[in-house]
């Protein structure tokens, strides 16, 4: 029986920086991001965006056709968690109005949690057939101002519904997972913006991509030429790139600018102008390359790389489904890309600055532009959130 992805739909915040503005703020050249580490934009949430907005906006058209009525497993992974007992997803739940007959749970492991969401989800689905599980992954990217990480900063969420018989990727059972204890990057509860060891954590990424791999190859007796495509965990686009030409030299096949533009690049298009989205961010790539490759990609085999800070990282393949463009979001994501509002340097840290009170007082915020959703106010300790839709 094949299980998979069944539909994905992204969403990320009407708002964005360019990073050419961002380095005349920080007095670098421009370049440095857009060549060094391959990013033009970053997207930025207002003050009524956070991860149940964010998750909530990503799965509203899968709500709007219908495709939740037999979802009974919601698994919602962040590393940028609102609520030390309550599942963010619980909102989303609410917000979406699913059926009460539904296990809702939130899942943490840096950026791999939506991995570690996918495979539990396919194994409901192959338990229960004909149900389906839907994994949001949402989350905002957040360094400190002035920092390194600061140029990668980023924000939105993927949501993506799981069943067996799936329309879009069917997910292979191979797999090759690797976890290790480091210190790369993590966020203590009484911060709101990341700590990183940047260059370690751009080395763990690697060695974890090796050994993934390594087992990934023996269970699977595959090698990388039965892969067409290849989606990587990308905090930044070039990240991905590195990766891919380290595995490949380690494996004497090293490949050309031309080889890896076709292996890679679609893959990279969405996440260069909307930046890390943590969680989320293997799978923005996914939707890039179905999205947005020409090459119709059925029957291609892709190959993920999901990787968490701290550390986790999993090695899969899937194979793209025919008839998969049919059942894209591919217009709706265009748009929302390109009607983005920019910001100016000093609308960007003042939104920044505005963080979420975190005093106990009673807060409404002020209306920007968002999705469907919005984190209105806060009360009695209690978020608030605003449909903006019937
Ligand atoms: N023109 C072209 N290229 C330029 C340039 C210019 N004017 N100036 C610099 N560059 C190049 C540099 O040569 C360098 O390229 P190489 O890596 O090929 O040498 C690149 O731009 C970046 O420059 P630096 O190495 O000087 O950058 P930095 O040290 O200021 O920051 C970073 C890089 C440490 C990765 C930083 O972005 C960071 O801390 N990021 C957050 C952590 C992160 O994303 N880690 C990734 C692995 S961990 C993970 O994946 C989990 C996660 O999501 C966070």
């Amino acid at each position: 029986m094949n299980t998979g992805i069944d539909r994905i739909s992204f969403y990320t915040s009407n708002y964005f920086v360019d990073l050419k503005t961002l380095a005349g703020a920080r007095s670098v050249d421009a370049d440095k991001y857009y060549l060094g580490i391959g990013q033009e934009k970053m997207g930025i949430p207002p003050p009524d965006e956070d991860v149940v907005t964010l998750g909530a906006s990503a799965a509203y058209p899968l709500a709007q056709d219908g495709e939740l009525a037999d979802v009974e497993l919601l698994l919602f992974a962040t590393e940028s968690g609102i609520d030390q007992s309550k599942a963010a997803g619980i909102y989303v739940h609410g917000l979406l109005d699913m059926p009460a007959r539904c296990r809702v749970v939130e899942l943490k492991q840096a950026c791999y949690s939506a991995t570690a969401g996918l495979q539990l989800a396919i194994a409901f689905v192959a338990r229960n057939p004909g149900k389906k599980a839907l994994v949001i992954a949402s989350d905002v990217a957040r360094y400190e101002l002035g920092s390194p990480g600061e140029a990668t900063q980023g924000c939105g969420a993927v949501a993506l519904l799981v069943s067996s018989d799936p329309r879009l990727v069917a997910i292979e059972p191979e797999s090759g997972y690797h976890t290790e204890d480091v210190m790369d990057f993590w966020r203590p509860n009484y911060r709101s913006e990341a700590l990183v060891d940047g260059k370690y954590s751009t080395m763990v990424y690697i060695h974890t991509l090796l050994e993934t791999w390594k087992q990934y190859a023996r269970e699977s007796g595959r090698s990388l030429a039965d892969f067409d495509r290849f989606c990587y965990h990308i905090p930044f686009t070039k990240m991905a790139e590195k990766a891919h030409q380290k595995l490949t030299r380690k494996l004497k096949a090293p490949v050309g600018k031309e080889e890896l533009e076709t292996l890679l690049a679609e893959s990279l298009r969405y996440s260069r102008i909307t930046g890390n989205c943590y969680a989320g961010s293997m799978y923005v790539g996914l939707v890039s390359l179905l999205d947005t490759s020409e090459e119709d990609l059925s029957g291609k085999r892709i190959g993920f790389y999901s990787y968490g800070s701290g550390c986790v990282g999993e090695f899969f393949g899937g194979v793209v489904r025919p008839g998969y463009r049919d059942f894209l979001y591919a217009d709706k994501h265009r748009n929302l890309l390109a009607n983005r509002a920019e910001l100016t340097y000093q609308q960007y840290e003042d939104i920044f600055n505005y963080g979420v009170p975190s005093d106990g007082g009673e807060y409404v915020f002020p209306q920007y532009k968002t999705g469907p959703f919005r984190f209105s106010g806060i009360s009695q300790h209690k978020r608030e959130y605003e449909s903006l839709v019937d």
